[in-house]
């Protein structure tokens, strides 16, 4: 039997909504499931307002706009990270200017940061890896020294914190994706989350292709027209429908993610220690919201073997990001300034399977198939 890496979780009541979506007679974006998910959000995570997009990279696409990127300016971001945390960025014209992870965990090393501002810099754009929060007061304080705008890419943050506070409600800006790999998901789907109340007007006139229909619909104007730049970013009613069954099953998600997650990082943390194989850290000031569990191997011969072997045992384990700076498209422009970190979590880092469905037995038989190694 196969275990996969993931396998997108069904509460039951996706179509039930989906149902209710399309027989209302309203299935364009922001209708009423619409808003009830941006509600949802708001009210938990004191968002001061959420947005539905199609995708996070659509919610990063935004924050260009937000933040007027115009070409010459610079924006500071991770190597180690999806291609969409810079690409947003690129398509405004701006120059990415990579900072390297932590030596012992993903996050952008937030102490670099500084050393990398110049007149151009725009915008931070820190990610929080597996779900992690970065070292968010530093990364503040050094935006507010310099007036730069932060924008959080909590692709894989959702229900996490940095000192009790939500992630995606400390930067002005922050966006997440409900990409079926997510923990909360919608096939395709993303937010955004605007926390800085100068912001919030302009963004829902983005959303709804440069217009004010937004307004009109809740009768603040009597007709609505072209007022800004934008693009359809926001997601049909069925993308909502089925994202609100998953935000009603939130609580049993996490706790069950968290559990998965704790069981192979007790499982294996002796046996980790012993062979020199990292695991995750979890910096003092951030939770856990059992998004990925990863182990750190020693060389890239050591994943390739790992990876192998539990493939030929059924079980699909998977490494992660390519460095960015490396990149065919973004290396030239980047040059040879060194990120040796970041390349060390691209060939060393392998994702264990970590999905709701995912039973106990199945992370012991894992454990197992890992020691024997
Ligand atoms: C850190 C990060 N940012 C952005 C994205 C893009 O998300 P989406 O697929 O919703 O556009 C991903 C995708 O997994 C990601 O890992």
């Amino acid at each position: 039997m196969m275990i996969p890496f993931n396998k997108p979780y069904l509460t039951g009541k996706e179509m039930h909504y989906i149902y209710q979506a399309v027989y209302s007679g309203k299935i364009s974006g922001n209708g009423i499931f619409t808003n009830k998910c941006q509600e949802f959000f708001e009210k938990k995570y004191g968002f001061r307002k959420a947005l539905l997009t199609t995708s996070c990279t659509d919610a990063l696409e935004m924050c260009a706009i937000l933040a007027d990127i115009k070409p010459g300016d610079e924006v500071i971001v991770p190597s180690y990270t999806f291609v969409s945390t810079a690409l947003a960025f690129v398509r405004a014209g701006a120059r990415i200017v990579f900072v390297d992870s932590h030596t012992d965990y993903p996050n952008l090393n937030e102490g670099e940061i500084e050393k990398f501002i110049t007149p151009d810099t725009k915008a931070i754009v820190p990610v929080h890896y597996a779900g992690f929060a970065c070292d968010m007061d530093k990364i503040m304080s050094v935006a507010e020294k310099y007036n730069l705008i932060v924008i959080e890419d909590a692709a894989q943050a959702i229900d996490s914190f940095y000192k009790g506070r939500p992630l995606g409600s400390i930067g002005h800006l922050a966006a997440f994706s409900f990409h079926e790999t997510k923990n909360i998901n919608a096939g395709e789907g993303g937010m955004l989350a605007i926390n800085d109340e100068r912001y919030i007007k302009r963004s829902e006139i983005i959303w709804e292709k440069g217009t004010n229909r937004a307004e009109f619909f809740r009768g603040e104007v009597n007709k609505y027209g072209w007022c800004d730049t934008g693009s359809s970013f926001l997601p049909s009613e069925i993308i909502a429908a089925y994202l609100w069954a998953q935000l009603e099953n939130l609580e049993d998600i996490q706790k069950k993610r968290i559990e998965l997650w704790e069981h192979y990082y007790h499982g294996l943390k002796e046996w980790a220690i012993s062979k020199n194989v990292g695991l995750p850290v979890l910096p003092p000031y951030a939770s856990k919201n059992g998004h990925i569990f990863y182990l750190v191997c020693r060389s890239v011969d050591q994943r390739t073997s790992l990876i192998n072997k539990l493939r030929e045992n059924g079980v699909h384990a998977v490494f992660h990001y390519l460095s960015l700076h490396r990149s065919n498209y973004y290396g030239s422009i980047h040059g040879d300034r060194e990120l040796p970190n970041s390349d060390y979590f691209s060939d060393t880092l392998v994702r264990l399977p970590l999905y709701y469905e995912l039973s106990f037995e199945d992370v012991d038989n894992i454990i197992s198939l890992i020691k024997e190694l």
